[in-house]
């Protein structure tokens, strides 16, 4: 009986624990750091608006499916697709959707945490006062030295490996409510005083109108992929995170709305991000576009020139430093579950070895912001390919995958038994949801600019 099956990891006290730990999950560099570089690279406000679309449309639905999938195998999310293929007779290929999962999020930590360096960094930075008083081209630079610097970008990557591996071998519940608890609503009041701070300058309409003003003809379809992979990316959807925390969620506990919460969070922190950000990018002539370096390059300036700038700088980046902690325990708890069940190893062994290999791994996205910066295949180099490969094809292509799942495959008692709504039209729509809409949406957006950029 599916109802009596308990993880072997633990289950959560409450709902509010899986909000938190979930919410820690997709709160992270995705909504502070790369929502706004990427929309700053797409044009803006149409790029903006497909985003949201895929979050409503196509990534709540399959983050309730994960969630649902989640508890009805109460495993890792490689044992948990491989006991439903095995309980419900269903096709074997259905358990390389686990795979493809926990191997997205492994590829994932390792450049994630080589950002999540560069946070680190800027705490140090911050607090030794280096911004104080710069203007946006000495900031530049500034950050230009440091991606040029190999062995300061693995001395940070470093450190934030180990912060990682501390977390993930002690179990993930330990201390991860209790930070996620005070140290985002935290975060979320220092971006607003961030979002006062760019209505000071003379550009907060301009940044105001590049997030909200719809231009389609600066969309392409090559962008929507970008929204589309940004939205599973952002919600932590297609890898197994969801997935893996909904299997430590208590039975009685309602999906829809515990799913809503979740993703309106995590919206908002990332709009919020944006429109702290784009000002003072227009108010210092910076050009939207600068790619990843964007957040490094307008905040600092930001807190160089404003009271109390060092103080609050130095939190802020703390604070990011946070979310990324809580999110990147997520993308390497699903092979550490796996481990642990596989090899009957303890979770600390399993943890040090796992970090150790995204650490290694992690050393090509260091190396690729200057000793391999000219050696790209296609274009990319390892960051950029890496990026690309897990956000742009392995998230959408596992989402899909998940929503055809539930949606066609799955026994429809075993969907309905997850949740509470089952006779309502709320049910029916987020069934119709699962079964066509997902899959068509995924299906063009992931299809035609792949086809554009190989074919065309
Ligand atoms: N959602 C995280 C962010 O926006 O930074 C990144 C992430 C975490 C992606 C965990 C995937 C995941 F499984």
């Amino acid at each position: 009986m599916t109802e009596q099956k308990i993880s072997i990891h633990g289950v959560w006290g409450s709902r509010w624990t899986f909000i938190l730990a979930a919410t820690g999950s997709a709160v992270g560099l995705g909504n502070i750091w790369k929502f706004p570089y990427i929309t700053g690279e797409n044009g803006g406000g149409a790029f903006v608006l497909v985003y949201l679309f895929c979050i409503a449309l196509i990534g709540i639905p399959i983050m309730m499916a994960e969630v649902l999938l989640g508890r009805q195998g109460r495993q890792s999310p490689i044992n948990t697709m491989r006991e439903l293929v095995r309980e419900t007779g269903t096709h074997k290929s259905w358990k390389l959707l686990g795979w493809v999962g926990a191997i997205a999020g492994f590829l994932i930590l390792t450049y994630y945490s080589v950002i999540a360096g560069w946070s680190l960094n800027y705490v140090y930075e911050m607090g030794s006062g280096t911004f104080s008083g710069k203007d946006g081209q000495q900031v530049g630079s500034i950050f230009d030295e440091l991606l040029a610097n190999p062995k300061q970008l693995l001395f940070w990557h470093s450190l934030f490996m180990v912060m990682v591996t501390v977390v993930v071998a002690q179990g993930v519940i330990k201390g991860l409510e209790k930070a996620v608890r005070i140290l985002m609503p935290l975060l979320f009041l220092l971006l607003i005083l961030l979002v006062g701070y760019a209505l000071s300058t003379d550009s907060f309409g301009r940044g105001f109108a590049f997030l909200f003003h719809v231009d389609f003809s600066k969309m392409t379809w090559s962008a929507a992929l970008t929204a589309l992979g940004h939205a599973f990316f952002t919600l932590s959807l297609g890898m197994g995170a969801i997935m893996v925390y909904g299997s430590y969620m208590p039975k009685k506990a309602s999906i829809g709305g515990t799913v809503l919460m979740v993703a309106a969070l995590d919206t908002l922190v990332a709009l919020v991000a944006g429109l702290a950000i784009f000002p003072i990018v227009f108010s210092n002539g910076l050009a939207p576009g600068a790619g990843p370096g964007l957040m490094f390059i307008t905040l600092p300036h930001a807190f160089g020139n404003m009271g109390f700038g060092q103080l609050f700088g130095t939190l802020f980046f703390v604070l990011v430093t946070f979310a990324a902690w809580s999110s990147a325990i997520s993308l390497i708890e699903p092979a550490v579950a796996w481990v642990v069940e596989r090899f009957k190893v303890n979770r600390g062994l399993a943890t040090v070895m796992l970090c150790f290999l995204a650490w290694f791994v992690g050393l090509g996205t260091v190396f690729s912001f200057n000793l391999w910066a000219e050696m790209t295949l296609a274009g990319f180099t390892v960051f950029d390919g890496l990026d690309f490969l897990t956000a742009n094809i392995m998230l959408p292509l596992s989402g899909l995958f998940i929503a055809l799942y539930v949606g066609w495959v799955l026994p429809q008692q075993r969907v309905k038994s997850e949740l509470a709504l089952s006779q309502s039209v709320l049910y029916q729509l987020w069934r119709f949801v699962l079964r066509f809409l997902a899959p068509l949406a995924v299906l063009i957006v992931f299809m035609v600019p792949l086809y554009e950029k190989f074919a065309g």
